[in-house]
């Protein structure tokens, strides 16, 4: 399984950004393809993404260094190599990019190769990704977003993501089933309130609302509008990605117009997590306000999941770092945060060894590929966020969970109920 031909292409993701899709082709003709998202609340230890930034050429968004690093450098370096020994591609990779962030040659273009050789991997031993990648049949509980906020909605309301779990579903199945009512209840009742605006970045609703205490309100009406009971077979899930919201000294809710020393902010978490049905909350700190990271741990960790995105970024060496000082006890998981497809399974390793929970990510801009459901089953992971439940770039990766499903039959497993109350 030696690799022929390594080609790239500048594509555009769900925003309508350039981005990378590279292809590997084998001596055999079999070909696989590796397409990069991109973030948009990207957090400052993430790799780097390589962007031209020339302002007369696609407002400086163009990959064609990228693309070109792919076509030049990479190729010469890992044509003939066997394909299937991912660790070794991927450190050839690391190595020949020479930085710590991957910056030189970029990581969104060592990724995309990455990635690519997974597939070509699969592809080249007839099996679908997931079956390739790792030996898990474990099905994910969804994480969708309802109300979409923050930088993914022009800061309509100050938090990026209200999300609900269906915890009380019995089969990957029930909690689509169970999500596709919620979500369109709470259209529903954005629209009877006046309030529907549209979807934002990741599909869910863009509120014409101000208020984090409403999108609360519209969350737990639209779960019981749809006849479940809110803790109890839905629950809420919020990604605060309150990097966003620190200054160094102080958290800020712009659209609330109010402010919070880091002492209130915890109050203000701890509190939230009392008065509603919050089972998991991201990023509820900055990546710098570690003591408020292991304050909060330390008071609620027991009874909700506090996942670790901007402060983690998938580096396994800040997840050890976190685990060491008790920070967290979840991690979300991007590729792209690290760069190759190598070390991501290694943060989700690590993350599953110390007893914590990875939980699958994609990114606000995405693209039509599926990788990360694969991924999910494939390392047992338990859980997968998407975005929401419209636009086909998420929608293809709620759906590819589906045909893996069908595939493993009778071997696949699913539990939620270790998020039950
Ligand atoms: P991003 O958002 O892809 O814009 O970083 C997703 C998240 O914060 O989880
Ligand atoms: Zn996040």
């Amino acid at each position: 399984m030696k690799i022929a031909e390594v080609t790239a292409l500048q594509i555009f993701d769900s925003r309508g950004n350039p981005t990378i899709e590279a292809r590997i082709k084998l001596e055999n003709g079999i070909v696989g393809a590796g397409l990069v998202p991109s973030g948009a609340s990207t957090g400052q230890f993430e790799a780097h993404e390589l962007r031209d930034g020339d302002p007369s050429r696609l407002r400086g968004k163009s990959v064609f260094q990228a693309i070109k690093n792919v076509e030049t450098e990479i190729a010469d370096n890992i044509r003939g190599m066997n394909v299937s020994d991912q660790a070794g591609l991927d450190s050839v990779l690391i190595r020949l990019d020479g930085t710590p962030n991957k910056s030189r040659l970029g990581a969104n273009a060592i990724l995309a190769v990455s990635m690519a050789a997974a597939r070509a991997t699969a592809n080249a031993r007839a099996v679908p990704l997931f079956r390739s990648l790792g030996e898990g049949t474990l099905l994910p509980l969804p994480e969708i977003q309802l109300i979409g906020g923050g930088a993914h909605a022009n800061w309509v309301i100050d938090v990026q993501d209200f999300m609900m779990v269906a915890n009380g579903a019995e089969s990957y199945e029930q909690a689509l089933e169970m999500t596709f009512e919620v979500y369109h209840a709470a259209g529903e009742i954005l629209e009877k309130r006046g309030q529907r605006f549209g979807l934002a970045d990741e599909g869910g609703y863009w509120p014409a609302i101000s208020s984090n205490q409403e999108a609360f309100e519209v969350c737990l009406q639209a779960i019981e509008s749809a006849g479940l009971k809110p803790g109890k077979e839905v629950s809420l899930s919020l990604d605060i990605a309150a990097s966003d919201l620190f200054d160094g000294e102080r958290y800020h809710f712009r659209s609330e117009k109010k402010s919070f020393s880091r002492e209130q902010f915890v109050q203000l978490m701890k509190g939230w997590c009392e008065d509603y049905p919050i089972i998991s909350l991201e990023d509820p700190f900055a990546d710098t306000d570690r003591e408020s990271w292991r304050t909060l741990n330390r008071e609620i960790g027991e009874r909700v999941q506090l996942i670790g995105d901007d402060l983690f970024v998938t580096n396994p060496t800040r997840i050890q770092q976190g685990i060491d000082e008790a920070l967290a006890n979840a991690v979300l998981i991007k590729l792209n945060q690290i760069g190759t497809v190598t070390e991501t399974l290694d943060a989700i390793r690590l993350t599953q060894k110390a007893g914590w929970r990875p939980v699958i990510s994609a990114r606000s801009g995405e693209t039509e590929d599926a990788f990360i459901a694969h991924l999910a089953v494939a390392t047992n992971a338990g859980q997968l966020k998407v975005g929401s439940f419209a636009r086909s770039e998420r929608m293809v990766k709620w759906n590819e969970v589906l045909r893996i499903a069908r595939d493993l039959g009778s071997q696949a497993t699913f539990n939620a109920t270790a998020f039950r109350r």
